[in-house]
């Protein structure tokens, strides 16, 4: 998929910024705080109507005004899709694709996926398991409505037990009642970690050969889900039933569910030993690249054509040898590069764009 063009009105400092993108290669320019990772931001913000940056999309309006406009054309394999998302001060933002509005936030998997890297995103590494977490299900969020759905259900069948946990004071009640939730959180939970162990088997191979390809070494990545163990369905389900019943005491004392996938982790080893604890900044940014990769093949093989790569500021950390690299993994697929200055453009075909105070300035094109 390619986005062909993109308007934004009153979207963080671009008050009216309108650029027509390159369907390979964009590199975008700019000094600091011109506008350029708010660029990026709002690429991000069409494929899931969520920001990487803020939670709240209030931020999102230029300040002063009381909305901010996304448009964007989207040109894919069964056709154009057209983006036209209001982010409003006041009322409920209102997200229209192809004219039709979106009401749940399923409806957005599978339109535009998008694959962002910032040197933020190293957290997935270095971070707590949340990070992790929120890593691997924005990726399945991408390609499909039914991951979310169940991601929203195990959502409200959780506070519903923790409900019950916190609140009530009779024990016997809770000993009685919190069957139904356990069975019904189990089987939400299983299908969750199904999906997410299946997702870590595929992302795996790939990722090892990108992060020889990156660092130019030997390492060996490992990725191992953390949480209860299972291949299939039934195998975790049952695990986490017998869990939950061993571990009710301890909720009850603290009023809260503390085992399920949403205190599950992901471990990251090279060469078997943790990354999270022992790898270098240079090691976490090579892993994090190298899974950012790997995600784009697996999106291109489960939607049938590539996402589209956001990188913010990825080479102001690379050297100019992996910059090339980079360059040369991307092939094919559009991608949006940002930086203070390029000092090794794509021998590709490209496009080049200036970002002075949230205005488009210049523009190069280089066809090959
Ligand atoms: N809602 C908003 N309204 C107006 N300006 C905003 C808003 N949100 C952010 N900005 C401004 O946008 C600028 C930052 O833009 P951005 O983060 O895109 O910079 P950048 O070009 O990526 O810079 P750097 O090279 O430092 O990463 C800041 O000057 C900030 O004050
Ligand atoms: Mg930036």
């Amino acid at each position: 998929m390619k986005l062909t063009s993109l308007k934004l009105n009153n979207f963080r400092n671009h008050a009216k910024t309108e650029i027509e993108l390159n369907p390979e290669i964009n590199l975008i320019s700019g000094l600091n705080g011109q506008g350029k990772t708010n660029l990026c931001e709002a690429v991000v913000f069409l494929s899931k109507a969520s920001s990487p940056r803020t939670h709240q999309t209030s931020d999102l309006i230029l300040a002063g005004q009381n909305s901010a406009n996304i448009q964007a054309s989207l040109a894919k394999k069964e056709g154009i899709v057209n983006f036209n998302f209001n982010i409003n001060k006041e009322g409920d933002n209102e997200y229209f694709v192809n004219g039709n509005k979106i009401t749940k936030m399923s409806e957005l998997a599978g339109n535009l996926a998008t694959i962002y890297f910032s040197p933020q995103e190293l957290k997935i590494v270095t971070g707590g398991p949340q990070e992790r977490r929120d890593f691997i299900d924005n990726d399945i969020s991408m390609i499909s409505g039914a991951y979310v759905n169940l991601l929203n259900r195990y959502e409200k069948v959780l506070f519903q037990r923790n409900k019950l946990l916190k609140f009530e004071k009779d024990i016997a009640k809770i000993i009685d009642t919190i069957g139904v939730w356990d069975i019904e959180l189990a089987k939400t939970a299983s299908r969750i970690i199904k999906i997410r162990k299946s997702f870590i088997k595929k992302l795996l191979p790939f990722a090892q050969v990108y992060l020889k390809e990156l660092s130019e070494n030997k390492e060996e990545l490992n990725i191992t889900y953390i949480g209860q163990p299972g291949e299939e369905t039934e195998e975790i389900y049952n695990h986490l039933i017998k869990a939950l019943e061993e571990n009710l005491e301890r909720d009850m004392e603290l009023g809260y569910t503390l085992i399920g996938p949403h205190r599950d982790d992901i471990k990251f080893e090279l060469n078997q030993t943790d990354a999270r604890s022992f790898s270098s900044q240079g090691q976490a940014r090579s892993i994090t690249l190298a899974l950012k990769l790997a995600e784009m093949k697996i999106i291109t093989e489960e939607l049938g054509e590539p996402p589209i790569m956001v990188f913010d500021d990825v080479f102001s950390e690379l050297d100019t040898k992996r910059q090339k690299k980079l360059y040369d993994c991307v092939l094919g697929t559009q991608s949006i590069f940002t930086g203070t200055t390029f000092k090794f453009k794509p021998t590709t075909e490209f496009s080049q764009f200036k970002i002075v105070s949230g205005a488009v300035k210049e523009k190069k094109v280089k066809n090959t």
